[in-house]
């Protein structure tokens, strides 16, 4: 007898992945402004992990807190879910910007994203040259092969805007600085942020409400994968290219089955097929309110998308606090 898959029921198994975001939002809002980044993530890693085993699916960690070695919970491999169900990928970031936890700066998110198996790329823990604008914009309208500056130039035409009109976000390291001086030259303005930067693409898809047009530069391309997944929901491209630093880096990568190393992955290379993103604020932030804790309440928001339909849910959920 052949053994059939469950289809992958992504209307169902939304809400489930929901519950999974707020949990780790929940369990680490109790560690914001405590400068302590592990005991925030730890927090944020064991209940996700928790809620995600009561989902009915048979998940394999593909983007998670790193290779079995370095992360006893949620490593890349792990199996998750009740083991009855549909077989999925799951890529998780269970906090998003643990500095900014720890220091209760804005834009900490807890993330998670859901699709059927082997159709998330399975990418490394090394660096990924980042791009990304938001819907509305013909096709290949800026590439990784532009300089900063002729992306701005570029973006401005389409928009039909000066090229003082657009901002670019981009990571605040010293990586970036001949970056910002060269988006600088445009007149652009930049939204410097310090960490974050899923948070950072998935702002180009709301411009109206977040100001921003573009997301630029280097930053974890496990991220990378998340964001596009976020990116794949809500309309918007977005462009990446792995970055080495080193033989260890490469030997990632050949892990991970990537042979080409200078190949620069679209927005649905990263994400083959349908996908659900939920993330949920754990600080204030311009996309989502952060965790807010009043006597006998604990309240999140959480962002819940599904690429086939395009939906957009924002859910406020309040609970009794414990
Ligand atoms: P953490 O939450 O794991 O600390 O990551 C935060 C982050 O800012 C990511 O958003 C970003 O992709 C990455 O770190 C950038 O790495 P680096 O701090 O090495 O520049």
């Amino acid at each position: 007898m052949t053994h059939q898959t469950p289809e992958f029921h992504d209307r169902m198994l939304s809400l489930g992945l929901a519950r999974v975001s707020e949990a780790a939002a929940h369990a680490s809002a109790r560690l914001i402004g405590r400068g302590d980044e592990k005991a925030a993530d730890q927090a944020a890693v064991n209940a996700m992990r928790d809620q995600l085993n009561m989902l009915e699916i048979r998940g394999v960690v593909v983007i998670g807190e790193g290779e079995r070695d370095e992360a006893p919970m949620l490593f890349i491999g792990e199996e998750v879910g009740t083991g009855e169900g549909p077989e999925v990928d799951i890529a998780l970031d269970p906090l998003e910007g643990t500095t900014l936890t720890a220091k209760d700066m804005p834009n900490a998110l807890t993330v998670i994203a859901m699709a059927p198996r082997g159709t998330l790329l399975h990418a490394p823990d090394v660096y990924m040259d980042k791009l990304a604008i938001g819907p509305g914009y013909p096709k290949d309208v800026v590439s990784l092969d532009m300089s900063p500056s002729e992306r701005v130039k570029a973006l401005a035409r389409a928009r039909d805007c000066k090229d003082s009109d657009i901002t670019v976000c981009i990571l605040e390291r010293p990586r970036h600085e001949e970056m910002i001086e060269d988006v600088r030259s445009t007149g652009a303005a930049i939204r410097l942020i310090t960490d974050g930067d899923v948070a950072g693409v998935i702002h180009c898809a709301e411009a109206h409400l977040t100001g921003i047009d573009m997301y630029m530069g280097a930053g974890g391309a496990p991220e990378g994968v998340l964001a596009a997944s976020a990116l794949k929901c809500m309309g918007g491209q977005m462009w990446g290219r792995l970055l080495f630093r080193n033989d260890d880096e490469r030997g990632r990568a050949a892990k991970a089955g990537i042979t080409d190393l200078n190949r620069v992955y679209s927005r649905d290379e990263m994400v083959t097929r349908d996908v659900i993103f939920a993330a949920t604020g754990v600080t204030n932030g311009s996309i989502l309110d952060g965790v807010k804790r009043e006597p006998g309440f604990v309240t999140t928001e959480t962002i819940l998308m599904r690429s086939k339909t395009g939906s957009v849910r924002r859910m406020i959920y309040r609970s009794p606090a414990k």
